[in-house]
């Protein structure tokens, strides 16, 4: 089964998204929070988990593999739904390295544009590898690509890494990623809601019900 998270900070949003049945978590970054208008990552993360009672990702701000591996110290204490999202950088690799070893390590690491940088971040024990689909689209390249090459590398060698097709700017996104094996893809609320619409449901439906009123008045 694919996971469906929503790539989101904003509550509102995410509580609405949540009622709908069909959102397993959530992951946010520092310019989600800024959208959301908050930065408080520990109250507006504890709040997510709350609603959604799923995996729900932090970021950590810092650039150094020290000052990564602080922070994650820090986020990975609030919840055991939490995940901290590190990039996929060298110093990223070794706070991966080192926050993968401890029981609690559980690791998103993000930025992630080609499929070695999947690789290396699945070799350093990260939990989901995000690659970034929507930012290789809009300068020209083909993002989905990277997902589809990514989840054969981490099939080939049996990689337990989860491939998360991030970055998902519509719903043709959304389905490339499932037919691509996408183990969880994270989109932001205007694309779940874009992806349960049809006017052909609607025509469909004010149908069945106007021909509905016809036979029991
Ligand atoms: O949360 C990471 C990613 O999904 C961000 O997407 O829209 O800023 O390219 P975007």
């Amino acid at each position: 089964m694919a996971l469906l998270f929503l790539d989101s900070a904003d509550l509102d949003e995410i509580r609405e998204a949540a009622s709908w049945g069909v959102v397993d978590g959530v992951t946010t970054n520092p310019t989600l929070m800024m959208r959301a208008g908050t930065a408080d990552l520990k109250a507006n993360t504890l709040e997510i988990v709350r609603i959604v009672q799923g995996p729900v990702s932090a970021e950590v701000v810092s650039t150094d593999a020290e000052g990564m591996i602080e922070e994650a110290r820090e986020i990975l204490s609030w919840s055991e739904h939490v995940f901290v999202k590190i990039p996929c950088t060298v110093e990223g690799l070794k706070a991966m390295r080192e926050i993968s070893s401890w029981p609690n390590g559980r690791i998103n690491a993000t930025l992630i544009f080609s499929p070695a940088q999947a690789y290396l971040a699945a070799k350093a024990g990260a939990t989901y590898a995000s690659v970034f689909v929507g930012r290789m689209d809009d300068a020209g390249l083909e993002g989905m690509a990277v997902v589809r090459q990514t989840r054969d590398i981490f099939d080939n060698y049996g990689f337990s890494c989860s491939l998360l097709a991030a970055s998902i700017r519509h719903t043709g996104h959304v389905v490339d990623a499932l037919l691509a094996g996408a183990d969880i893809i994270t989109v932001p609320f205007k694309v779940l809601r874009t992806m349960i619409r049809s006017p052909f449901t609607d025509v469909g439906l004010e149908r069945f019900l106007a021909d509905w009123k016809k036979v029991a008045g």
